[in-house]
């Protein structure tokens, strides 16, 4: 048995989010000095039969000859995964859906004399599935066909993966993980495998690049003091929103995430008209807090007509719940699932952009950066800087940037 060398088999079906653990995977083990390489069959098959494997005909466990390419294509990957790994390589990500035993045993059979790891990503998540079949038929081999064409084809490629589907249960090393969530659902390591606390650690580590956060440009209520409501720009606010724009357009920002608010959108619209190829994807869960019965009233009159309400979140900010609305204790759960959209979706991009609010952009802050709960209402959220956000196993970075 070869200690210092490591297998690792992904396992899970099309759009679970694998390659892009397993791309993030070997850039965190190759920075500390591990010889790792990706062995993936999907780009093989492309390489090799791009035509006539786009359908998903080819995939359906009946069709003969499309199990006979699928075999040899993943053969072919092990056989170089083994040169790699007999040679100088320490570890091999082997990335593929991998989801039948059969396959999985001719796997574990074939590489009998080394450590295996297989991690299984799992993501039920109907949404993100969605969003993710629409980036996935971007491919080159679905240009052929007509958008809603391919996405059938892929959905039904899905089914066909989840009739041979056994989920990992007897395999000697083996992680499931909730790759929405960073969540590890179950685990078993029977052998003494190199690197697992440093994988483990990572799976569960939220890894961004560069993540940009920031706040909407002014708008007439922020001149007013008012709350809330949905007012658009000054012009004070669209020159920041241009300054922005101009400030990022030299770094590739494949998405700009929003909250739905005009605010937010249009503080976006000049920063994507100056980027070549950027999506903005507007998400609910990155709405401003939602005041209730003091929706589009000012600090004052709060103060004047409500006072109970001024005093109450004086006096707990963090836990005070609007009447009719909500506070930051309750808005905590619903940002949190708009970070981890943000992230999933913008798979390994080197760029991601944020534009929040303050309340919004205070809890997004706060999950990157600890804060005490009592604090987290009052962390500095300016219109005109922005948060660089960087982090990894190894590293965290904030800074507060002018534009
Ligand atoms: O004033 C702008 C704003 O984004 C409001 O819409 C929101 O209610 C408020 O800031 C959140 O800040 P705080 O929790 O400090 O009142």
């Amino acid at each position: 048995m070869e200690h210092k060398k490591l297998f690792i088999i992904m396992v899970g079906l099309p759009a679970r989010g694998k390659s892009t653990i397993a791309s993030k995977l070997r850039d965190n083990l190759v920075r500390v000095g591990i010889r790792t390489r990706i062995f993936n069959n999907g780009d093989l098959r492309r390489k090799l039969f791009l035509k006539d494997t786009s359908h998903s005909g080819f995939y359906d466990p009946n069709n003969k000859e499309g199990v006979a390419l699928r075999e040899k294509i993943a053969i072919t990957n092990i056989q170089q995964a083994n040169d790699y790994i007999a040679d100088k390589g320490q570890v091999a990500i082997l990335d593929a859906t991998n989801v039948s035993l059969k396959r999985r045993k001719k796997t574990t059979s074939l590489l009998k004399d080394y450590t295996l790891l297989f991690i299984e990503c799992i993501n039920n998540h109907k949404e993100i599935l969605e969003a993710s079949i629409q980036r996935k038929i971007k491919l080159p081999e679905f240009k052929h066909l007509k958008r809603k064409e391919a996405i059938q084809t892929f959905k039904e490629r899905i089914q066909y993966y989840q009739s041979i589907y056994r989920p990992l249960k007897d395999e000697k090393n083996f992680v499931k993980l909730d790759s929405f969530n960073n969540l590890i659902l179950g685990e078993e390591i029977q052998d003494d495998l190199p690197y697992y606390d440093r994988i483990r650690d990572f799976l569960v580590t939220d890894t961004v690049k560069n993540l940009f956060l920031i706040r909407h440009g002014e708008t007439y209520f922020n001149l007013e003091d008012r709350i809330g409501g949905d007012s658009p720009l000054t012009e004070n606010g669209k020159a920041q929103a241009t300054a922005i724009a101009a400030y990022f357009r030299n770094k590739k920002i494949p998405f700009i995430f929003t909250s739905k608010k005009k605010r937010c959108l249009q503080t976006a619209e000049p920063i994507k008209r100056l980027q070549q190829n950027s999506t903005v994807v507007p998400l609910l869960e990155f709405n401003e807090i939602d005041a209730g019965v003091c929706e589009c009233m000012s600090y004052e009159e709060i103060r004047e007509k409500m006072s109970h309400v001024y005093s109450a979140r004086k006096a707990d900010k963090y836990n005070y719940i609007y009447p009719e609305g909500e506070g930051y204790v309750s808005m905590k759960e619903r940002v949190e699932t708009g970070i981890r959209k943000a992230l999933y979706l913008s798979t390994d991009s080197e760029n991601i952009m944020i534009i929040g609010h303050r309340a919004v952009n205070r809890m997004i802050l706060s999950h990157f950066l600890y804060r005490r709960k009592e604090d987290v209402p009052y962390v500095y959220i300016p219109q005109d800087k922005f948060y660089h956000i960087v982090t990894s196993q190894d590293k965290k970075l904030f800074q507060l940037k002018k534009y």
